[in-house]
Protein backbone atom coordinates (compact mmCIF):
# COMPACT_ATOMS: atom_id res chain seq x y z
CA UNK A 1 0.00 0.00 0.00
CA UNK A 2 1.32 3.35 -0.83
CA UNK A 3 -0.03 5.69 1.94
CA UNK A 4 -0.08 9.19 0.96
CA UNK A 5 0.12 11.21 4.50
CA UNK A 6 -1.27 14.66 4.85
CA UNK A 7 1.03 17.58 4.52
CA UNK A 8 0.66 18.30 8.21
CA UNK A 9 2.90 14.85 9.18
CA UNK A 10 5.95 16.69 7.69
CA UNK A 11 6.60 18.84 10.17
CA UNK A 12 5.66 16.48 13.07
CA UNK A 13 8.48 14.37 14.50
CA UNK A 14 8.36 11.24 16.79
CA UNK A 15 9.96 12.28 20.25
CA UNK A 16 13.66 11.34 20.27
CA UNK A 17 13.04 11.74 24.01
CA UNK A 18 10.60 9.00 23.93
CA UNK A 19 12.79 7.04 21.44
CA UNK A 20 15.69 7.75 24.28
CA UNK A 21 13.49 6.71 27.36
CA UNK A 22 12.61 3.21 25.49
CA UNK A 23 16.13 2.68 24.92
CA UNK A 24 17.20 3.48 28.12
CA UNK A 25 14.71 1.22 29.96
CA UNK A 26 15.79 -1.96 28.36
CA UNK A 27 19.93 -1.08 29.19
CA UNK A 28 19.58 -1.11 33.22
CA UNK A 29 23.30 -0.53 33.94
CA UNK A 30 22.61 2.75 31.70
CA UNK A 31 22.50 6.33 34.52
CA UNK A 32 20.01 8.61 32.25
CA UNK A 33 19.84 11.99 33.26
CA UNK A 34 17.23 11.79 30.28
CA UNK A 35 13.62 10.99 31.41
CA UNK A 36 11.71 13.66 32.11
CA UNK A 37 10.20 11.22 35.02
CA UNK A 38 9.26 10.86 38.09
CA UNK A 39 10.94 7.99 40.08
CA UNK A 40 9.15 4.90 41.11
CA UNK A 41 9.31 5.98 44.91
CA UNK A 42 6.97 9.03 43.62
CA UNK A 43 4.01 6.77 43.18
CA UNK A 44 1.78 6.96 46.64
CA UNK A 45 0.66 3.30 45.79
CA UNK A 46 -0.65 2.33 49.15
CA UNK A 47 -2.86 5.24 48.94
CA UNK A 48 -4.04 4.50 45.59
CA UNK A 49 -4.38 0.86 46.51
CA UNK A 50 -6.70 2.09 49.34
CA UNK A 51 -8.69 4.88 46.90
CA UNK A 52 -9.37 2.50 44.42
CA UNK A 53 -10.41 -0.37 46.56
CA UNK A 54 -13.12 2.25 47.95
CA UNK A 55 -13.99 3.81 45.00
CA UNK A 56 -15.07 0.29 43.45
CA UNK A 57 -17.26 -0.72 46.39
CA UNK A 58 -18.77 3.00 47.32
CA UNK A 59 -19.29 4.86 43.95
CA UNK A 60 -21.77 4.31 41.40
CA UNK A 61 -20.79 2.77 38.46
CA UNK A 62 -22.52 4.81 36.51
CA UNK A 63 -20.23 7.69 37.47
CA UNK A 64 -16.97 5.53 36.69
CA UNK A 65 -17.51 3.29 34.24
CA UNK A 66 -20.06 5.58 32.30
CA UNK A 67 -19.55 8.06 29.12
CA UNK A 68 -19.12 11.71 31.18
CA UNK A 69 -18.74 14.84 30.03
CA UNK A 70 -16.55 16.70 27.99
CA UNK A 71 -15.34 19.06 30.65
CA UNK A 72 -14.89 16.10 33.22
CA UNK A 73 -15.80 15.22 36.79
CA UNK A 74 -17.51 18.42 38.40
CA UNK A 75 -16.07 17.43 41.84
CA UNK A 76 -12.60 17.39 40.69
CA UNK A 77 -13.10 20.69 38.50
CA UNK A 78 -13.96 22.03 41.56
CA UNK A 79 -11.44 20.47 43.81
CA UNK A 80 -8.84 22.10 41.11
CA UNK A 81 -10.32 25.60 41.30
CA UNK A 82 -9.72 25.53 44.99
CA UNK A 83 -6.46 24.36 44.23
CA UNK A 84 -5.52 26.80 42.00
CA UNK A 85 -6.84 29.46 44.64
CA UNK A 86 -5.05 28.54 47.47
CA UNK A 87 -1.66 27.20 46.76
CA UNK A 88 -1.14 29.08 43.70
CA UNK A 89 -3.10 32.05 44.06
CA UNK A 90 -5.28 32.15 40.43
CA UNK A 91 -8.36 33.26 41.83
CA UNK A 92 -11.07 34.27 39.00
CA UNK A 93 -14.50 33.23 37.93
CA UNK A 94 -13.43 31.45 34.73
CA UNK A 95 -13.81 27.77 34.60
CA UNK A 96 -11.12 24.61 34.21
CA UNK A 97 -11.71 21.19 31.95
CA UNK A 98 -9.92 18.08 32.69
CA UNK A 99 -7.64 17.61 30.04
CA UNK A 100 -5.69 14.30 28.68
CA UNK A 101 -2.87 15.42 30.37
CA UNK A 102 -1.71 19.02 29.46
CA UNK A 103 -0.32 18.04 26.14
CA UNK A 104 -3.80 17.80 25.25
CA UNK A 105 -4.67 21.53 26.62
CA UNK A 106 -2.03 22.70 23.99
CA UNK A 107 -3.52 20.76 21.33
CA UNK A 108 -6.58 22.05 21.69
CA UNK A 109 -5.69 25.60 21.66
CA UNK A 110 -4.08 25.21 18.43
CA UNK A 111 -6.96 23.83 16.91
CA UNK A 112 -9.63 26.20 18.18
CA UNK A 113 -6.90 29.65 17.61
CA UNK A 114 -4.55 28.65 14.76
CA UNK A 115 -5.07 28.47 11.02
CA UNK A 116 -2.89 26.74 8.84
CA UNK A 117 0.42 29.04 8.29
CA UNK A 118 -0.56 31.13 11.90
CA UNK A 119 2.17 31.65 13.80
CA UNK A 120 3.12 30.54 17.87
CA UNK A 121 5.73 32.37 19.21
CA UNK A 122 7.43 29.72 21.12
CA UNK A 123 10.89 30.10 23.79
CA UNK A 124 13.89 29.17 21.27
CA UNK A 125 14.48 25.99 23.46
CA UNK A 126 10.80 24.47 24.45
CA UNK A 127 8.80 21.25 25.02
CA UNK A 128 8.91 19.17 21.87
CA UNK A 129 5.23 18.22 22.45
CA UNK A 130 3.90 21.68 22.11
CA UNK A 131 5.99 22.26 19.08
CA UNK A 132 4.40 19.32 17.36
CA UNK A 133 0.65 20.18 18.26
CA UNK A 134 1.66 23.73 16.57
CA UNK A 135 2.53 21.47 13.57
CA UNK A 136 -0.19 19.17 13.73
CA UNK A 137 -2.48 21.75 12.66
CA UNK A 138 0.00 23.38 9.98
CA UNK A 139 0.65 26.54 12.20
CA UNK A 140 4.47 27.43 12.20
CA UNK A 141 6.09 27.62 15.48
CA UNK A 142 8.59 30.60 15.61
CA UNK A 143 10.81 31.15 18.02
CA UNK A 144 11.63 34.39 20.19
CA UNK A 145 15.56 34.43 20.94
CA UNK A 146 16.31 34.14 25.00
CA UNK A 147 18.14 36.14 27.40
CA UNK A 148 19.31 32.84 29.29
CA UNK A 149 21.13 34.63 32.20
CA UNK A 150 18.28 36.87 32.55
CA UNK A 151 15.81 33.46 32.77
CA UNK A 152 13.25 35.06 30.12
CA UNK A 153 12.78 35.51 26.51
CA UNK A 154 14.08 39.22 24.75
CA UNK A 155 11.26 41.39 25.40
CA UNK A 156 12.43 43.63 22.26
CA UNK A 157 12.70 41.19 19.95
CA UNK A 158 9.39 39.96 20.77
CA UNK A 159 7.78 43.23 20.85
CA UNK A 160 9.73 43.84 17.56
CA UNK A 161 7.94 40.36 15.80
CA UNK A 162 4.42 41.13 17.19
CA UNK A 163 4.94 45.01 15.94
CA UNK A 164 6.32 43.76 12.22
CA UNK A 165 3.17 41.30 12.24
CA UNK A 166 1.11 43.25 10.10
CA UNK A 167 -1.28 40.23 8.58
CA UNK A 168 -2.04 39.14 12.56
CA UNK A 169 -0.43 35.82 12.06
CA UNK A 170 1.06 35.31 15.54
CA UNK A 171 -1.97 34.10 17.58
CA UNK A 172 -0.27 32.53 20.39
CA UNK A 173 2.60 32.90 22.58
CA UNK A 174 3.39 29.64 24.37
CA UNK A 175 5.39 30.21 27.32
CA UNK A 176 6.97 27.58 30.04
CA UNK A 177 7.42 30.81 32.90
CA UNK A 178 7.97 28.04 35.84
CA UNK A 179 10.95 25.80 35.63
CA UNK A 180 11.26 25.96 31.93
CA UNK A 181 11.77 22.75 30.04
CA UNK A 182 14.50 22.49 29.05
CA UNK A 183 16.32 25.27 30.82
CA UNK A 184 15.02 24.93 34.34
CA UNK A 185 14.84 28.62 34.01
CA UNK A 186 11.83 31.22 35.95
CA UNK A 187 10.22 33.87 34.16
CA UNK A 188 11.02 36.75 36.88
CA UNK A 189 8.08 38.60 37.91
CA UNK A 190 8.58 42.04 36.00
CA UNK A 191 9.06 40.26 33.21
CA UNK A 192 6.03 38.42 33.76
CA UNK A 193 4.08 41.62 34.16
CA UNK A 194 6.32 43.28 30.53
CA UNK A 195 5.18 40.07 28.72
CA UNK A 196 1.63 40.63 29.55
CA UNK A 197 1.70 44.13 28.49
CA UNK A 198 3.00 43.20 25.72
CA UNK A 199 0.54 40.62 25.11
CA UNK A 200 -2.58 43.22 25.75
CA UNK A 201 -1.04 45.90 23.49
CA UNK A 202 -1.12 43.46 20.31
CA UNK A 203 -3.55 41.53 21.01
CA UNK A 204 -2.50 38.16 21.47
CA UNK A 205 -3.33 35.40 23.42
CA UNK A 206 -0.70 33.85 26.24
CA UNK A 207 -0.51 29.86 26.61
CA UNK A 208 0.65 29.40 30.24
CA UNK A 209 1.84 25.68 30.60
CA UNK A 210 2.94 24.73 33.87
CA UNK A 211 3.18 21.28 34.56
CA UNK A 212 6.48 22.20 37.03
CA UNK A 213 5.02 25.01 38.98
CA UNK A 214 3.90 23.12 42.31
CA UNK A 215 7.45 22.15 42.65
CA UNK A 216 9.11 24.63 43.93
CA UNK A 217 12.06 23.79 46.73
CA UNK A 218 13.65 27.21 47.26
CA UNK A 219 12.78 30.25 47.94
CA UNK A 220 9.58 32.38 47.21
CA UNK A 221 6.80 31.28 43.95
CA UNK A 222 6.51 33.72 41.38
CA UNK A 223 2.98 34.71 40.61
CA UNK A 224 1.76 33.65 37.63
CA UNK A 225 0.98 35.34 34.29
CA UNK A 226 -2.44 33.63 34.85
CA UNK A 227 -2.90 35.36 38.25
CA UNK A 228 -2.08 39.28 36.10
CA UNK A 229 -4.40 38.23 33.58
CA UNK A 230 -7.36 41.28 33.81
CA UNK A 231 -8.75 40.34 30.17
CA UNK A 232 -8.49 36.74 29.76
CA UNK A 233 -5.90 36.65 27.76
CA UNK A 234 -4.43 33.66 29.22
CA UNK A 235 -4.79 30.09 28.76
CA UNK A 236 -3.41 28.63 31.87
CA UNK A 237 -2.59 24.95 31.76
CA UNK A 238 -1.68 22.85 34.58
CA UNK A 239 -0.70 18.54 34.93
CA UNK A 240 -1.23 15.99 37.54
CA UNK A 241 1.90 13.78 35.57
CA UNK A 242 4.32 15.38 37.53
CA UNK A 243 2.28 15.34 41.24
CA UNK A 244 0.65 12.11 40.64
CA UNK A 245 1.32 9.85 38.01
CA UNK A 246 2.40 10.28 34.61
CA UNK A 247 -0.52 7.28 33.54
CA UNK A 248 -3.03 8.72 35.04
CA UNK A 249 -3.21 11.46 31.96
CA UNK A 250 -4.61 14.33 33.77
CA UNK A 251 -4.23 17.52 33.16
CA UNK A 252 -6.30 20.87 33.39
CA UNK A 253 -6.91 23.98 31.55
CA UNK A 254 -8.37 26.80 32.29
CA UNK A 255 -9.64 29.98 30.58
CA UNK A 256 -12.68 32.26 29.81
CA UNK A 257 -15.57 31.05 28.67
CA UNK A 258 -15.80 32.15 25.25
CA UNK A 259 -12.91 30.24 24.72
CA UNK A 260 -13.14 27.25 26.91
CA UNK A 261 -16.82 26.61 25.36
CA UNK A 262 -14.61 26.16 22.10
CA UNK A 263 -11.79 23.81 23.55
CA UNK A 264 -14.39 21.69 25.67
CA UNK A 265 -15.54 21.37 22.00
CA UNK A 266 -12.49 20.50 20.41
CA UNK A 267 -11.87 18.08 22.99
CA UNK A 268 -14.78 16.45 22.37
CA UNK A 269 -14.10 15.11 19.26
CA UNK A 270 -10.66 14.25 20.40
CA UNK A 271 -11.40 11.82 22.58
CA UNK A 272 -14.88 12.39 24.27
CA UNK A 273 -13.36 12.86 27.97
CA UNK A 274 -10.44 11.79 30.09
CA UNK A 275 -10.49 8.97 31.98
CA UNK A 276 -13.35 8.88 34.82
CA UNK A 277 -11.72 6.33 36.94
CA UNK A 278 -8.46 8.28 37.19
CA UNK A 279 -10.63 11.33 37.86
CA UNK A 280 -12.37 9.88 40.51
CA UNK A 281 -9.33 8.54 42.10
CA UNK A 282 -7.89 11.92 42.31
CA UNK A 283 -10.70 13.78 43.40
CA UNK A 284 -11.16 11.22 46.03
CA UNK A 285 -7.39 11.69 46.68
CA UNK A 286 -7.72 15.47 46.72
CA UNK A 287 -10.97 15.83 48.90
CA UNK A 288 -10.66 12.96 51.45
CA UNK A 289 -6.60 12.03 52.02
CA UNK A 290 -3.70 14.78 52.61
CA UNK A 291 -2.94 15.36 48.82
CA UNK A 292 -0.58 18.17 49.61
CA UNK A 293 1.48 16.24 52.08
CA UNK A 294 2.51 13.77 49.23
CA UNK A 295 3.00 17.16 46.78
CA UNK A 296 5.59 17.90 50.08
CA UNK A 297 6.82 15.21 49.52
CA UNK A 298 7.64 14.97 46.68
CA UNK A 299 9.33 18.34 47.00
CA UNK A 300 11.51 16.95 50.06
CA UNK A 301 12.34 13.96 47.30
CA UNK A 302 13.84 16.12 44.36
CA UNK A 303 15.16 18.45 46.46
CA UNK A 304 17.95 15.96 47.34
CA UNK A 305 18.05 14.87 44.18
CA UNK A 306 19.03 18.69 42.67
CA UNK A 307 21.41 19.26 45.57
CA UNK A 308 23.05 16.41 45.04
CA UNK A 309 23.57 17.33 40.95
CA UNK A 310 24.11 20.78 41.30
CA UNK A 311 26.83 19.74 44.01
CA UNK A 312 28.52 17.19 41.78
CA UNK A 313 28.10 19.71 38.65
CA UNK A 314 30.14 22.55 41.41
CA UNK A 315 32.86 20.20 41.80
CA UNK A 316 33.24 20.57 37.57
CA UNK A 317 35.31 23.38 36.50
CA UNK A 318 32.93 26.10 35.83
CA UNK A 319 35.17 27.72 32.96
CA UNK A 320 34.06 24.36 30.77
CA UNK A 321 30.59 23.89 31.98
CA UNK A 322 28.15 26.10 33.51
CA UNK A 323 24.80 26.53 34.20
CA UNK A 324 21.67 28.35 36.21
CA UNK A 325 20.74 26.84 39.55
CA UNK A 326 16.84 26.47 39.14
CA UNK A 327 14.84 26.66 42.38
CA UNK A 328 12.62 23.70 41.03
CA UNK A 329 11.10 21.78 38.62
CA UNK A 330 12.97 18.94 36.70
CA UNK A 331 15.69 19.87 34.73
CA UNK A 332 19.22 21.64 34.87
CA UNK A 333 20.11 22.86 31.32
CA UNK A 334 23.68 23.47 31.40
CA UNK A 335 26.31 24.98 28.83
CA UNK A 336 29.38 23.57 27.31
CA UNK A 337 32.58 25.80 26.20
CA UNK A 338 32.54 26.20 22.57
CA UNK A 339 36.02 24.54 22.98
CA UNK A 340 34.30 20.97 23.47
CA UNK A 341 33.90 18.51 20.47
CA UNK A 342 30.54 17.46 21.22
CA UNK A 343 30.48 14.42 18.68
CA UNK A 344 33.20 13.06 21.21
CA UNK A 345 31.81 14.06 24.29
CA UNK A 346 28.46 11.81 23.77
CA UNK A 347 30.77 9.06 22.54
CA UNK A 348 32.70 9.10 25.74
CA UNK A 349 29.17 9.78 27.54
CA UNK A 350 27.97 6.38 25.67
CA UNK A 351 30.88 4.70 26.37
CA UNK A 352 30.89 5.01 30.17
CA UNK A 353 26.51 4.41 29.88
CA UNK A 354 25.32 8.37 30.83
CA UNK A 355 22.45 9.80 28.99
CA UNK A 356 21.89 13.39 28.28
CA UNK A 357 19.82 15.18 26.39
CA UNK A 358 21.34 17.64 23.78
CA UNK A 359 20.37 21.14 23.54
CA UNK A 360 19.30 21.42 19.87
CA UNK A 361 16.62 18.29 19.98
CA UNK A 362 14.79 21.08 22.34
CA UNK A 363 15.41 23.36 20.24
CA UNK A 364 12.27 25.01 18.30
CA UNK A 365 14.92 25.33 15.25
CA UNK A 366 16.76 22.21 16.03
CA UNK A 367 19.66 23.53 15.88
CA UNK A 368 21.64 26.93 17.76
CA UNK A 369 22.24 25.05 20.86
CA UNK A 370 24.79 22.42 20.11
CA UNK A 371 26.84 23.16 23.19
CA UNK A 372 23.77 22.78 25.68
CA UNK A 373 22.47 19.44 27.63
CA UNK A 374 19.28 19.16 29.36
CA UNK A 375 20.05 16.76 32.63
CA UNK A 376 16.70 15.46 34.10
CA UNK A 377 17.37 15.03 38.28
CA UNK A 378 14.37 13.48 39.83
CA UNK A 379 14.39 9.97 38.19
CA UNK A 380 18.04 8.51 38.76
CA UNK A 381 18.80 8.17 42.62
CA UNK A 382 21.53 10.30 44.37
CA UNK A 383 24.27 7.69 43.78
CA UNK A 384 23.44 7.46 39.99
CA UNK A 385 23.37 11.52 39.68
CA UNK A 386 26.83 11.42 41.76
CA UNK A 387 28.61 8.89 39.76
CA UNK A 388 27.21 10.38 36.63
CA UNK A 389 28.21 13.64 36.88
CA UNK A 390 31.45 12.37 37.59
CA UNK A 391 31.87 10.76 34.19
CA UNK A 392 30.02 13.61 32.72
CA UNK A 393 32.88 16.18 33.86
CA UNK A 394 35.11 13.13 32.77
CA UNK A 395 33.38 13.21 29.34
CA UNK A 396 34.12 16.98 28.84
CA UNK A 397 37.67 16.75 30.06
CA UNK A 398 38.33 14.14 27.16
CA UNK A 399 36.61 16.03 24.79
CA UNK A 400 37.95 19.30 25.03
CA UNK A 401 39.73 20.61 22.24
CA UNK A 402 42.05 22.74 24.26
CA UNK A 403 43.07 20.45 26.58
CA UNK A 404 44.28 17.78 23.31
CA UNK A 405 46.35 20.65 21.70
CA UNK A 406 48.06 21.78 25.22
CA UNK A 407 49.05 17.71 26.12
CA UNK A 408 50.25 17.33 21.94
C1 LIG B 1 6.48 21.90 29.44
C2 LIG B 1 5.70 20.65 29.40
N1 LIG B 1 4.40 20.70 29.12
C3 LIG B 1 3.63 19.59 29.11
C4 LIG B 1 4.19 18.35 29.37
C5 LIG B 1 3.33 17.14 29.29
O1 LIG B 1 2.59 16.98 30.40
P1 LIG B 1 1.40 15.92 30.44
O2 LIG B 1 1.97 14.63 30.89
O3 LIG B 1 0.45 16.52 31.41
O4 LIG B 1 0.81 15.84 29.06
C6 LIG B 1 5.52 18.24 29.68
C7 LIG B 1 6.06 16.91 29.98
O5 LIG B 1 7.10 16.51 29.90
C8 LIG B 1 6.31 19.42 29.68
O6 LIG B 1 7.61 19.38 29.95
Amino acid sequence: MNYRFANRMLGMQTSPLRENAKKNMEESEVISFAYGFPPTEAFPMETLQEISQKIYTEVDPQLLLQYGATEGYPVLRELIKERLATINHIENDEEVMVVSGSTQAMDVAVKVLCNEGDIVLCEEMTFSGAVNAIRGYGAVPQAVPMKIEEESIDLEVLEEMLRMDIHHRIKMLYLIPTFQNPLGTSIPLEKRQAIYDIAQKYDVVIFEDDPYGDLLYEGDPIPKIKEMDTDGRVIYAGSFSKILAPSTRLGFVMAPDELLEKLILAKQVSDSHSNFYWQVMLAEFMQHYNFEAHVDFLKALYKENLTAMMDGLDRLPSEKISYIKPTGGYFICCKLTDTIDMKKFYQYLEEDKVVVIPGNIMSVKGAGYDHYIRLNFTKPTVEEIITGIERLGKAVDKADMKEIYRAS
